[in-house]
Formats: C-alpha cells, structure tokens, sequence
C-alpha cells in the first residue's frame, strides 16, 4: 500500500537510519539528487518543486527554516518570498549575504523538510523525521561552524529541546552531528516578525550574537 513506505520511512529515520543512497552522497548535489529520488514523503505529490537550498556551500554560517511556501514551491529555493526578502535584509545588517562568495560573509540555507506542505500547515512530526537524516546529511558535509534555527522547528529537530521559541531563541546550544557539536542558536522566524513587528528588538540581539560568535 501507499502508506507502508511512509511509515517503513518514519520508522527508519527515527532509528537513525539514512535512507539507503545518502550514505553514499559526498557532496550537496549528490543529497540533492537523493532527495529528488525519494518517494516516501506524501508532501512530495503536492509540491511544486522541491526546495532543497541556496546560498554559499563553504559559508560558516548555515540558517535552517521550517518548511517551502508558496514562492519558494515555485522557484525551489528557500527563503525567496516576503519572509526571505525580510531575511535578507536581517542578514544585510550583520553583513551577511546569501549571494557573497567569501566564506565569512555568505549564508547557506535549508529547511527542516523541503517540500512545501499543502496550504503552508505546519510540517507533522512523520515529515520532519522523514527528512532529518537529509538535513544531517547537509551539516556534515557543509559542515558549518554556526547553525541558526529560525523559529521552532529546525530548534526542536535538531537539539531534541521542545520549549516555545521565544524561550529557545537567544540562547546559544549545540547540534551533535555524527560526533561534532555545533554551535547553534535559535531566532525568530521571519514570517513571525512580519506578523510581530515589535519583536523584531529581539531579533536584533540574536543577529549581533550571531555576528559576535563569527568574529571570536
Ligand atoms: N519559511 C521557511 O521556513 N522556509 C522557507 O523557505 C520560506 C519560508
């Protein structure tokens, strides 16, 4: 049936199996690639395109969202609607741009799950752990020295903490990936600053700490 390699798929990443070929991925594309081939996620007959990443592969810094919407369902790439262009302006004030080619200024960008849910739900529990050793697979070989979660959702994923992210965010933890920990913080989400302008003092303060960890 339709719903056994979904739950063979939950089953396996919650085991901390990868998916048979992404062991054997050495490089972003080739995880691309793998993504494209994998059938086992439901969200993948409703979206567009798939949404894996932009930005600079050797960027130090990696900023992983919650899930594609409606833009990004279109142009396969995260981050490129009105939450993306409010990044971008977020990022420009620390100096950081997804379009820079020296390591210490660009930023790459991924998603907990990287096909846009139907009508922008939130992504279920089953779709995060399908995708996970996907994201895992991305922070070993980009290998960043900082990862920022916006909102939570990447923050719970990848630190197995399940406090609201105004608790989370601001605060400095770590990602254990195959044995190395990496530095990462939680933020707001965009899409959350759009709706609370006011918050976005917050924000503010996560973005010189992300500038003051990059130049200790
Ligand atoms: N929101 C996200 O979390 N990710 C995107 O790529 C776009 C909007």
């Amino acid at each position: 049936t339709a719903a056994r390699p979904v739950a063979a798929a939950v089953q396996a990443a919650r085991k901390g199996e990868a998916p048979a070929d992404l062991a054997s991925c050495s490089t972003l594309a080739e995880i691309e690639a793998a993504l494209s081939a994998f059938d086992a996620c439901p969200l993948k007959k409703t979206a567009t395109n798939l949404c894996y990443a932009d930005g600079n592969p050797s960027a130090r810094v990696m900023l992983v969202g919650e899930a594609p919407g409606r833009d990004e369902d279109i142009q396969g790439k995260p981050f490129v609607g009105r939450s993306g262009q409010l990044l971008d302006r977020m990022l420009a004030a620390i100096g950081l741009d997804r379009k820079a080619e020296d390591r210490d200024s660009a930023v790459f960008i991924t998603n907990t799950i990287f096909w846009r849910p139907p009508g922008n739900r939130t992504p279920t529990e089953d779709e995060t752990a399908m995708c996970l050793p996907f994201l895992l697979r991305t922070i070993e070989i980009q290998k960043p020295d900082v990862i920022v979660c916006l909102g939570a959702t990447p923050a719970h994923r990848l630190t197995g903490r399940s406090d609201g992210i105004l608790k989370l965010r601001g605060k400095w933890t770590e990602a254990t990936v195959s044995g190395r920990k990496i530095p990462l913080l939680p933020t707001l989400h965009p899409a959350y600053l759009l709706r609370q302008p006011a918050q976005k003092r917050l924000a503010w303060r996560d973005l010189l700490a992300i500038k003051s960890a990059l130049s200790s």
